[in-house]
């Protein structure tokens, strides 16, 4: 039975390109797994479309000082032209700001209120004074109660993925002028989410075939309980809200954009001459939703989203949620802000966009981060694609033509070899097949290379250019075996680089395209004996050093700025950070919860783990000069020595130090303190009569661990 799919990619915001981040975790995935349905016989629409509302439309069009129209109109066409040019095809890809898109949503607000399913309350806000705005979302700062980062946003913390709001952040501040917010009244209109969370739980208990990542994020979110969210804002950029008491407030950016998945599949609808269309994917049960989003989305999708569904009811809720996590690029976090990034649009004017689908791919984030780098890029390139796929190719067509006049000779008699060959390709490409539907994209590109492999295998075992003189019809059939393997993983690779198979196609000298061959066919010999040759071109070119040399520069050079930015900071923090003074820590930096005796939020032992404490003894300590509070330390860590600069020096005198036992952070990111390399930090307490350091209460060997 063919199944039928509405497939979906989370709706970019037309606030600035799409990276390579975006690619990876919602729209290559996608766009892979559609392209396979397809030629399993399946039935798809594949929808996206722009997210143009909200506070980082808001922020964005505020620092480029254009209107959020204006700001929507430029990305919505550069992002739209960017998935074209990397082959992600959509049945439709819309925009948030289209009155069909506004009329939607407000009817599913409306058919909320109706039910009654909406809780109206004044409630205290945070309130910017200077910019004389209410502060929400992104627009507003802190410090996460759950971890610890003092970036985190009013919606959510990125680093540890907690949902909030913006009254439960720590030290809020203005995101755009940085002052601290008051709070004022004012009236919104709230999801109560913790009246659906039973039914939310007993739906998710179903999905036994959902990823991890999304299961355990929501479990997180049970068991800490869901809280009414307001699904209003007091902006005057957004989908106003259709009631007459709510003049000047807009819909939430995360109500409205979700909706856009179904106001996009009604664009198309129309666009297929059949308006009513759309309510076969949305409402009719024997269509499977399918939401690709990175795993920043994730509580929107999975409990929000399947919850305002819900609750509006006739709806079909999401069958599957395939949430990727992050790609970096060199170990880092991609940074929009700073510049570190891989553009898409700029990748596309100078490097083959098939190279990046598969270096993407080879190297997707399905179950934990995943890094990129312009090196493994060159690899994927040089050799994979180029020494393995390319090489195959080459080499056969490039006989076909020259001994055989350009044309696919006949099967003739297959021996075991040849058979075991073809067997081999069918085998593979329905484990591809296979693991697609599961939505291992990575695993299913191995099996597809694989088919490559075994073709370059078979061809130096087969030895054709030994068998042309002495068995010329052997040679023949090993020459029509390898068009086979040609023809079959140029299908296989369709739904990972279209182009490239597209023109293993057409060199080969097939009619159509392999994106209309269903898969099974593809995996099983096709009728090609007697077909001339379309030409025989190179697939890949070799990548040099030189070709991608200016792109790891540009990305060392903001490193290189975002490092030293960020030990300025420390340095500023370490020196505002009186009496402790310089890499003390517990010192009366930490105050808050700390001083009034509370401890932080929970913390695994994994995360505890990654800070690596030893214990140090003191072989030298000399004062800093004109710094009346630091002293230089040398510590002898096992084999190592480190010098520390410490805040220390009012209460200690240097000499006292020498031959004592400290504990030292030993993994901490070496910062300059008055020009002095602190390779480290000594752990202190402070209680108002004054500090002192911690040490072991035996003799330990210095460079053991502490746990
Ligand atoms: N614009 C959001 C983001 O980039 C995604 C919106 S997905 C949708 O994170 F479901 F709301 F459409
Ligand atoms: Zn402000």
């Amino acid at each position: 039975m063919a199944r039928k799919l509405l497939v979906t990619s989370a709706l970019p915001y037309s606030n600035g390109p799409i990276h390579i981040g975006h690619l990876a975790g919602a729209y290559l995935p996608a766009d892979i797994f559609v392209r396979y349905q397809r030629m399993a016989g399946n039935e798809v629409v594949f929808i996206c479309g722009a997210d143009e509302h909200g506070v980082p439309i808001i922020i964005a069009a505020q620092q480029q000082g254009v209107t959020p129209q204006q700001l929507v109109d430029k990305y919505y066409v550069l992002n739209r032209d960017t998935f074209a040019r990397c082959n992600i095809i959509f049945d439709n890809f819309s925009r948030t700001s289209l009155p069909i898109h506004h009329k939607t949503a407000q009817e599913f607000f409306l058919a909320l209120h109706k039910k009654k399913k909406l809780v109206e309350k004044t409630e205290q806000q945070l309130y910017c004074p200077k910019d004389r705005m209410f502060l929400a979302d992104r627009y507003v700062l802190g410090t996460c109660r759950v971890c610890g980062n003092e970036n985190a946003r009013g919606d959510q913390c990125e680093k540890c993925g907690s949902w909030l709001e913006p009254l439960l952040l720590k030290d809020p501040r203005c995101a755009i002028c940085g002052t601290k917010p008051v709070v004022a009244e004012t009236k919104h209109w709230y999801l109560p989410m913790g009246q659906f969370q039973a039914k939310l739980e007993a739906w998710l208990a179903e999905k036994h075939e959902w990823k991890d990542n999304v299961m355990n994020y929501c479990k997180g979110w049970f068991t800490e309980g869901l809280k009414d969210r307001a699904i209003t804002r007091d902006y005057d950029w957004g989908v106003p809200v259709p009631l007459p008491e709510a003049r000047g407030k807009v819909l939430y950016v995360w109500f409205d954009a979700p909706i856009g998945y179904i106001s996009s599949t009604k664009e198309w609808a129309a666009r297929q001459g059949d308006a009513e269309l759309w309510k076969e994917y949305w409402c009719n049960p024997d269509c499977e939703i399918i939401h690709f989003i990175g795993k920043d989305n994730i509580v929107f999708h999975a409990i929000f989203w399947p919850a305002m569904l819900m609750e509006v009811g006739g709806y079909n809720l999401p069958a599957q949620i395939p949430a990727n996590e992050f790609l970096n690029i060199d170990g880092r976090k991609i940074s929009t802000s700073q510049n570190y990034a891989v553009w898409v649009n700029e990748y596309v004017e100078k490097y083959p966009v098939d190279v990046l689908r598969y270096t993407l791919a080879a190297n997707l984030p399905e179950t934990k981060d995943a890094d990129f780098s312009w090196k493994v890029l060159q690899a994927c390139n040089n050799d994979e694609l180029a020494d393995v796929l390319g090489n195959f190719v080459n080499r056969t067509l490039t006989f076909v033509q020259r001994y055989f006049e350009g044309v696919i000779p006949p099967a003739g008699a297959l021996s075991g070899a040849d058979n075991a060959v073809l067997a081999e390709v069918e085998k593979l490409g329905h484990e591809a097949g296979e693991l697609i539907n599961m939505y291992r994209l990575r695993a299913a590109l191995g099996k597809v290379m694989e088919v490559a492999r075994v073709g370059n295998r078979y061809f130096d075992a087969s030895q054709p250019w030994a068998t042309r003189k002495t068995h010329p019809k052997k040679c023949g059939t090993t020459m029509h075996v390898c068009c086979q393997v040609i023809r079959s993983v140029a299908a296989f690779l369709q739904p990972f680089v279209p182009e490239t198979s597209d023109r293993m196609w057409r060199m080969l000298g097939l009619a159509g395209t392999p994106g209309k061959v269903r898969w099974n066919k593809a995996c099983k010999p096709g009728d090609i004996a007697g077909t001339k040759l379309g030409g025989v071109e190179i697939l890949f070119k070799k990548l040099e050093d030189a070709d991608i040399q200016p792109e790891i520069d540009r990305l060392q050079a903001v490193v290189s700025r975002m490092e030293a930015a960020a030990q300025a900071a420390e340095r500023a923090r370490i020196m505002e950070s009186a009496p402790g003074g310089a890499g003390v820590k517990g010192d009366s930096g930490a105050a808050g919860d700390d001083a009034e005796g509370k401890t932080k939020g929970q913390i695994s032992i994994e995360e505890f783990g990654a800070v690596d404490l030893r214990v140090a003894k003191v072989v030298a300590a000399e004062r800093v000069p004109k710094a009346n509070k630091l002293l230089k330390l040398t510590l002898a860590v096992g084999e190592e020595t480190r010098q520390v600069v410490a805040g220390i020096a009012q209460y200690y005198e240097p000499t006292v130090l020498v031959g004592k036992l400290v504990v030292v952070v030993a993994n901490l990111k070496p910062a300059m303190v008055r020009g002095i390399e602190s390779q480290g930090m000594v752990l202190a307490v402070e209680d108002g009569q004054g500090l002192a350091l911690l040490t072991v209460d035996r003799d330990v060997a210095p460079g053991s661990k502490v746990k």
